[in-house]
C-alpha cells in the first residue's frame, strides 16, 4: 500500500506524541509504531522531568547542573535555550491532560543525582506511565491524527531509492518518507511525507542488562546512518546505577533515583556505605561516577550486586511515595520498609544520536528527530536525570515550530518506487538471529561497558565486524522481518558506540577507559 501525509512520525513516546499534538492543527498527520501505541521507554520513566518552576530554584543552577553532569561537552546554547524553555512545556503537558503529583496547589518535587535543588516534577514513582496516558488520550480526540500500531519502519526513503548514488559526502541528502512493514499484512508499504519526525527511542538492547523495553533496538539511529546522515556521541552509553538485582528479568525494572534524593543510602554486600571513598555528593553524585563506583565495588567483591538501603526513609513514605517499587520488590520477596534491596547498575539511556541543530532537524532534510535517537547537544558526555523527558518535549517543539512552516515549501515525492522484494526466502532458522542477538549483547557488555580498554574495544569491535558480515549477507537474501531488522540495527548501534569510543582520547563523562587515565 502506498500512503501519503503532510507530517510522519515513527514513534509513539513523548517525543512523537508531542510532535503530533502540535502540528496537527496545520495538515494530515500519521503516526507508525511497531508495537502497541504505549510501549517504550516513556511508560516506564519514574523518577520524573526537571524544570525550574518556583523561585526558590534558578535557570542558572539547572543549568549548571547539567553542565557539571556533562562533563563539560555540552553545548551551551543548547543547555540554557532548553532549560528556560521547560517551564512552557510542562504548562502544555499539563494543558493536555497530564497530572503531575501537587502539595498545597504546588507542585510536588523531588531530587535526584546531580541536581542541587528538589525540582523533579513527577506522578508517585510511575511519572512516564501518566505522561503517556494523558497524551495518547489527547492524541485519539484529535481528528487530524492517525495512529498505526504494529508498523515497523525499515528504512527512510532518499535519493538511494530514485537509484542515485548517496554518499556522507552528498550534499542535500532529502527524506521522502519510509518504508514501514505491517504487522498485520506483512507486507512493506511507501509512507510519503512532507516531513518526517524520527522519534524511535534509546538501544538499551544492545547491552544483556537493560532498563529498556525491548522495543528499544536503535532503529531510528541505525536508519539515519544507513541513509548516510550524521550520527554523533554514541560512546556515551548511560548505565544507570540502581536497577533491581532479579537475574531471571528482562528488562529490569528501575530503581528510582528519587529514592536515593528522598535519603536512601548505597551499601556494599557487608551492609557498609562506600560512595565516600569515590564523591563527596555520596549516593546523589552523577550517575557515571555511581555506576562506575557501583561496577568497581562489584568486582573488588566479587558480587553479583551491591544494596540501596531506602529504610530510612520511613514506612509511610515509601509506600505512598513509591508504590510501584514497594509493590514490585514485595512480589520478589523483599519489603523495603525492612530489607535492602539488591541491585545493579544496567544499560539505562543512550546520550549520543542522530545528530539535530535547534530546531531539531537531522543532517538529511525534512528529517527531524526528537527524544532519545537524537543528540542535541544537551547531555555533553553524561545526561542530567530527568533532563531526558524536558529534551523530549522542547525538542518535540521546536521541530514542531519549523516542520509547519517547512510543509508550504514541499512537495511529495511521487517517483518513489514501491519496496522490491523479488527473489527473497523466507529465512526458516530463526536461531541464527537469536543467537546472534544473545552474541552481540554479550560482546556489548565484557567489552564495551562501564569501564574499557582499548584492547577490549579493539576486540568488540573485530568481532562486531564479523557479525554485522553473516547478518547482512542474510538480510540480503531474506524475507524481511522485524527481527532480522532489529538485529541489522543493534548491530549498527554497536558498531557506532565502538567506534565512536575508540575515537574518543580522553576519559568524558560516560566514556571511561583504563588507558586514558
Ligand atoms: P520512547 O518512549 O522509547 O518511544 C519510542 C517509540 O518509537 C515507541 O513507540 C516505539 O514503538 C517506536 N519505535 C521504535 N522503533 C520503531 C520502528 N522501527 N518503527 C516504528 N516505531 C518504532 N527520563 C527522564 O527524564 N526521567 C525519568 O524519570 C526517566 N525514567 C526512566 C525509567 C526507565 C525504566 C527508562 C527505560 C527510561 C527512563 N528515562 C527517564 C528515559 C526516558 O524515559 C526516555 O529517554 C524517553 O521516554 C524516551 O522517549 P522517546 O519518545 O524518545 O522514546
Ligand atoms: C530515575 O527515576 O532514576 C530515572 C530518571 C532518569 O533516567 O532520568
Amino acid at each position: 500500500m502506498r500512503y501519503t501525509v503532510d507530517f510522519l512520525v515513527v514513534g509513539s513516546g513523548i517525543a512523537g506524541l508531542s510532535f503530533a499534538l502540535k502540528v496537527a492543527p496545520y495538515g494530515k498527520v500519521c503516526i507508525l509504531t511497531k508495537s502497541g501505541a504505549s510501549e517504550g521507554s516513556t511508560k516506564y520513566a519514574q523518577g520524573g522531568i526537571a524544570a525550574v518552576m518556583y523561585d526558590s530554584d534558578s535557570f542558572d543552577k539547572h543549568i549548571q547542573d547539567t553542565l557539571v553532569a556533562g562533563d563539560g561537552i555540552c553545548d551551551r546554547e543548547v543547555v540554557e535555550m532548553t532549560i528556560r524553555e521547560a517551564p512552557d512545556r510542562i504548562r502544555e503537558l499539563v494543558r493536555y491532560g497530564v497530572n503531575f503529583d501537587k502539595e498545597g496547589g504546588r507542585f510536588d518535587l523531588h531530587r535526584e543525582g546531580g541536581h542541587s535543588e528538589f525540582r523533579i516534577l513527577h506522578h508517585k514513582d510511575n511519572t512516564g506511565e501518566e505522561i503517556e496516558r494523558g497524551l495518547l488520550q489527547a492524541i485519539r480526540e484529535h481528528p487530524n491524527i492517525e495512529l498505526k500500531e504494529n508498523q515497523f519502519a525499515i528504512d527512510i526513503i532518499t535519493q538511494h531509492h530514485l537509484g542515485q548514488r548517496v554518499t556522507k559526502h552528498t550534499p542535500d541528502i532529502e527524506c521522502y518518507g519510509v518504508y514501514a512493514l505491517n504487522g498485520d499484512t506483512h507486507m512493506v508499504d511507501t509512507y510519503l511525507a512532507k516531513v518526517t519526525l524520527l522519534a524511535t527511542g534509546g538501544v538499551g538492547n544492545v547491552y544483556t542488562t537493560t532498563t529498556n523495553p525491548v522495543i528499544a533496538t536503535g532503529d531510528g539511529v541505525a536508519m539515519v546512518h544507513r541513509a548516510r546522515g550524521v550520527v554523533k556521541d554514541m560512546e556515551f552509553a548511560q548505565f544507570h546505577p540502581t536497577s533491581l538485582y532479579n537475574p531471571t528479568e528482562r528488562p529490569a525494572f528501575l530503581i528510582t533515583e528519587a529514592l536515593r534524593g528522598a535519603g536512601a543510602v548505597l551499601k556494599d554486600c557487608k551492609g557498609n556505605e562506600f560512595m565516600q571513598k569515590y564523591d563527596e555528593r555520596l549516593s546523589l553524585a552523577p550517575r557515571d561516577i555511581v555506576a562506575r563506583a557501583i561496577d568497581k565495588e562489584m568486582k573488588i567483591a566479587g558480587a553479583e550486586h551491591l544494596y540501596l538501603d531506602a529504610r530510612g526513609i520511613g514506612k509511610q513514605a515509601l509506600i505512598n511515595g513509591f508504590p510501584t517499587i514497594y509493590a514490585k520488590c514485595l512480589e520478589i520477596g523483599i519489603n523495603i520498609t525492612k530489607d535492602m534491596i539488591p541491585i545493579r547498575p544496567a544499560a539505562h539511556y543512550q546520550c549520543g544520536g542522530i545528530a539535530v541543530d535547534k530546531k531539531g532537524e537531522s543532517s538529511i532534510h525534512n528529517l527531524f528527530a526528537a527524544g532519545e535517537c537524537s543528540c542535541t547537544g544537551l547531555h555533553g558526555g553524561n545526561r542530567l536525570a530527568s533532563n531526558s523527558l524536558l529534551e523530549a518535549v522542547v525538542y518535540a517543539h521546536n521541530s514542531a515550530v519549523e516542520a509547519v512552516e517547512r510543509i508550504k515549501s514541499v512537495d511529495i515525492c511521487t517517483q518513489v518506487p514501491d519496496w522490491n522484494a523479488e527473489g527473497m526466502v523466507f529465512n526458516e532458522e530463526m536461531v541464527l538471529i537469536t543467537q546472534t542477538r544473545k552474541e552481540l549483547q554479550e560482546i556489548m557488555s565484557n567489552y564495551v561497558g562501564i569501564v574499557r580498554s582499548d584492547l577490549r574495544l579493539r576486540r568488540a569491535f573485530d568481532r562486531l565486524n564479523l557479525i554485522f558480515r553473516e547478518t547482512d549477507d542474510l538480510y540480503n537474501r531474506s524475507v524481511i522481518t522485524e527481527e532480522l531488522s532489529e538485529l541489522r540495527n543493534l548491530i549498527a548501534c554497536a558498531y557506532l558506540i565502538t567506534k565512536q569510543a575508540m575515537a574518543r582520547r580522553e576519559n568524558k563523562g560516560l566514556h571511561y577507559s583504563i588507558d586514558l587515565i
